[in-house]
């Protein structure tokens, strides 16, 4: 018997199916699908699309906005100065009562993995237990996976090493660091190596905040994906953010893009923070806050768009909404093309997916039956109109809905409702 059938489906390459899912697996996915269900969802012609992943965020401080003061300059340095006002007042119950509220928010959004950094620089740990609690609390509905994230400098901080240590000992994932965040560029360079080593001697995956400067002398992520090669850590090193990248001199970032290719590096920026945070030195004209994604793309790299903060003392506001960071993302990086906007829900779904190593994912059979039914016609459509999460499903299991928005029109001689998908192009 099928758990769940949704009937009326389009996916993303404009196939009309039906998708069945038993035992938390997708079944089968065919034209028109009449076996029993348990429970069946109409998906009234609306768009399917698996879950959306954010492959960078920072969990620890969502939703502290304000406390203890707003960020006056905007910049990422006062953010940095503000978060560490923040640390020795925050409390474990505290994290993990912000951190469920967002998973909660996230999961209203079709938000179900989610690769997050926890600051590592604190003797007594207290973001990471909070978050490895967390981590057990949501495992049903989201898979979470945490980088130790040495926030004051792997070496600039003088127990980070030691601490990062202890937080990989305790189950954190990912190995993370910050070499623009360094003493000096030599520093910077040499945390590189010594990070990259720990991951390849742990067998884990590597997550660095790489050249996140307007800065085009901050060339650490030539480091990282030299260590990369000598390691043999190809396709299990992500370099986030990347903007100093923006800024370079285009011959030495043409050898550059062709260097991370040859790594297998990952690339995410994270557009809606960065488009806020970089350029703040800059008088007029000032500077986009976005690495060269449409040069990362031809150049075969896997690009995902990361969310980074939400309501946080770098970013003041957010929603958990991928689509959102999509959307800043082609606005930001000039990429209004048809292909380049379907594209840019790649960023935010399979992309990421690559990044994080996840299992199971997709929707062909034999994947895990976790997806969104979106309001829209098409992955374009989604991103316009920020699409309405019609029904969340993880495993098999509706776990949100939110009905379809339709409003209501009182005009003399007009239509009585108003629904922004069907202002879909006919062509
Ligand atoms: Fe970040």
């Amino acid at each position: 018997m099928i758990d769940l059938l949704v009937k009326n489906a389009v996916l993303a390459d404009g196939r009309k199916v039906d998708i069945a899912c038993v035992g938390g697996k997708i079944a089968d996915v065919s034209p028109s699908i009449t076996a029993e269900a348990r429970e069946t969802i109409d998906a009234k012609g609306y768009l399917v699309s698996p879950p959306f992943i954010d492959a960078h965020f920072h969990m620890d401080a969502t939703l502290s906005l304000g406390m203890p003061r707003y960020n006056q300059s905007g910049t990422l340095l006062e953010g940095i100065r503000l978060w560490g006002e923040l640390k020795p007042i925050l409390t474990h119950e505290a994290v993990i009562e912000r951190a469920m509220r967002y998973c909660d928010l996230a999961v209203s959004q079709g938000l179900l993995a989610i690769r997050t950094h926890v600051d590592v620089c604190d003797d007594r740990l207290l973001c990471v237990e909070a978050l490895i609690e967390v981590r057990k609390h949501i495992k049903p509905y989201i898979d979470l996976q945490l980088v130790a994230f040495p926030q004051d400098g792997f070496y600039r901080d003088p127990h980070a090493k030691k601490n990062l240590l202890r937080a990989l000992d305790l189950g954190v994932d990912v190995v993370g660091g910050i070499p623009h965040g360094e003493r000096t560029m030599a520093d910077g360079a040499r945390s590189m190596t010594e990070l990259c080593e720990i991951a390849a001697e742990r067998g884990l995956l590597v997550d660095i905040h790489c050249d996140e400067s307007d800065d085009p002398w901050s060339r650490h992520v030539e480091a990282l994906v030299y260590e990369t090669q000598r390691l043999g850590l190809q396709g299990r090193v992500v370099g986030s953010h990347l903007t100093s990248m923006h800024s370079m001199d285009n011959y030495y970032a043409s050898k550059l893009i062709g260097l991370m290719a040859e790594a297998r590096l990952h690339a995410t920026p994270n557009p809606l923070i960065n488009i806020t945070l970089q350029g703040r030195h800059d008088t007029y004209p000032k500077r986009r806050g976005m690495t060269r994604v449409p040069e990362l793309r031809a150049a075969g790299i896997n690009v995902s768009f990361g969310h980074d903060c939400v309501m946080d003392p770098w970013y003041p506001l957010g929603q958990g909404d991928m689509l959102e960071a999509a959307s800043m993302g082609i606005h930001v990086g000039l990429m209004t093309s048809p292909e380049q906007m379907a594209w840019a829900v790649d960023a935010v779904t399979v992309n990421p997916a690559k990044a994080m190593h996840l299992e199971g994912y997709g929707l062909e059979k034999g994947c895990n039956a976790d997806f969104v039914v979106l309001q829209a016609k098409n992955p374009v459509e989604a991103l316009r109109l920020k699409a309405n999460r019609l029904k969340v499903v993880k495993r098999g299991r509706v776990i949100a809905e939110t009905p379809e928005r339709v409003a209501a029109l009182h005009l003399d001689g007009r239509p009585g409702t108003v629904n922004g998908a069907d202002y879909a192009p006919k062509v």
